[in-house]
């Protein structure tokens, strides 16, 4: 079989050596306050596109509200209420016109956020585990929220060792007979690869997919896509069965996220197609119970350094991208220096029978 890990550790050039790991790296990320980050010119993914009809809705990126409805079943994004009598000025977000740039894909309603001019469906990220045109069942789709600032929560997402601790009742401990991790990076996201040998059957699939064997091998795939704080979150188990899913990040305030998940199993054992969408509700508390306490204390820059692991690569190479879209930006420069919309599929591994 085509082994995809072999494949990206041909390709990418942009593995980076280890050794240089310290340093400047070390001082970036210290200086790590993503309270303050607000990336613009970006698709955000509001709402699953069958939460929106006729009557308005109402989400919000970093406290802008945007309502969403249809009009002759167009989806439509403003910054006003139809009802709402306009006493405050239209923002430049919608160059004062009320409506936000929209569109719908993948089975989401997206909004931009920054300079509408700049709004391009070139600039929406690729989701191959998602079918383009939507349409997964209602029971692989969800909503959960995060009382920790957007950044923060795919943190914790990319450094995936903390799933083997926090989320061992779901997805297995930390025992296996080996680990390899790999990540890489472009201006507009970052990838990182687990792959793991004779690792204990996570619980849920020796439950529901009927899994015998005591180990399995993982690999499992975490994809952001830095602008958009959008993730895909892909794992293969053998045996066992993949899992797809689409783990968004937006953020409706500095410090609150809400994730409309997507979680396609259409492809596992009968049940576990059922079952596994909702472990996003244990998961998810389970994440919330670390990422809440520590979300205020990134509010402000601090003398006291920040105490992650040096071998936490994924993680502190997602701060200093971050951090560099950031000056960038400060700088009055907003354009995408990398595609986000290109076919992911070889990167991430996704197998060629699932493909849309
Ligand atoms: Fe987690």
């Amino acid at each position: 079989m085509h082994d995809v890990a072999d494949h990206l550790t041909a390709e990418a050039p942009k593995i980076p050596p280890m050794q240089k790991q310290g340093g400047m790296l070390g001082a970036a990320v210290n200086n790590w306050v993503p309270h303050k980050i607000q990336l613009r010119d970006a698709w955000f993914p509001l709402a699953h596109t069958f939460a929106v009809g006729d009557k308005p809705v109402r989400r919000s990126i970093y406290s802008h509200p945007y309502f969403l409805w249809r009009e002759s079943g167009r989806v439509v994004a403003s910054e006003f209420h139809p009802s709402e009598k306009q006493t405050r000025p239209a923002s430049a977000l919608t160059r004062g016109t009320g409506r936000y740039p929209v569109m719908e894909h993948y089975g989401y309603v997206w909004g931009w956020f920054g300079n509408p001019d700049a709004a391009s469906e070139s600039h929406l990220p690729s989701l191959p585990i998602l079918p383009p045109n939507g349409g997964l069942p209602h029971h692989m789709l969800g909503t959960v929220r995060f009382d920790c600032c957007a950044p923060l929560s795919l943190e914790n997402l990319i450094d995936l060792t903390h799933a083997d601790f926090l989320h061992a009742n779901v997805v297995g401990d930390e025992k296996s007979e080996s680990e390899d991790i790999q990540f890489f990076w472009d201006t507009e996201s970052i990838t990182m690869v687990r792959t793991c040998t004779g690792k204990s059957v996570a619980p849920v699939m020796r439950f529901f997919s009927g899994i015998k064997s005591k180990t399995q091998n993982v690999r499992q795939v975490i994809r952001i896509y830095l602008r958009s704080h959008c993730a895909i979150a892909y794992g293969r188990f053998d045996p066992g069965d993949d899992v797809p899913l689409f783990h968004p990040c937006v953020p409706e305030t500095r410090d609150r996220t809400r994730l409309d998940y997507a979680m396609n199993t259409s492809h596992t054992h009968k049940l576990f197609r059922y079952v596994m969408p909702k472990a996003s509700y244990v998961v998810s508390r389970q994440d919330s119970y670390m990422t809440s306490p520590q979300s205020p204390r990134y509010m402000h820059l601090e003398q006291r350094r920040d105490l992650h692991s040096k071998f936490d690569g994924p993680g502190q190479r997602y701060r200093v991208l971050m951090q560099e879209l950031a000056d960038r930006q400060a700088a009055g420069d907003f354009t995408y220096r990398d595609n986000v919309s290109e076919d992911c599929s070889d990167i991430i591994g996704l197998r060629r029978e699932f493909r849309y």
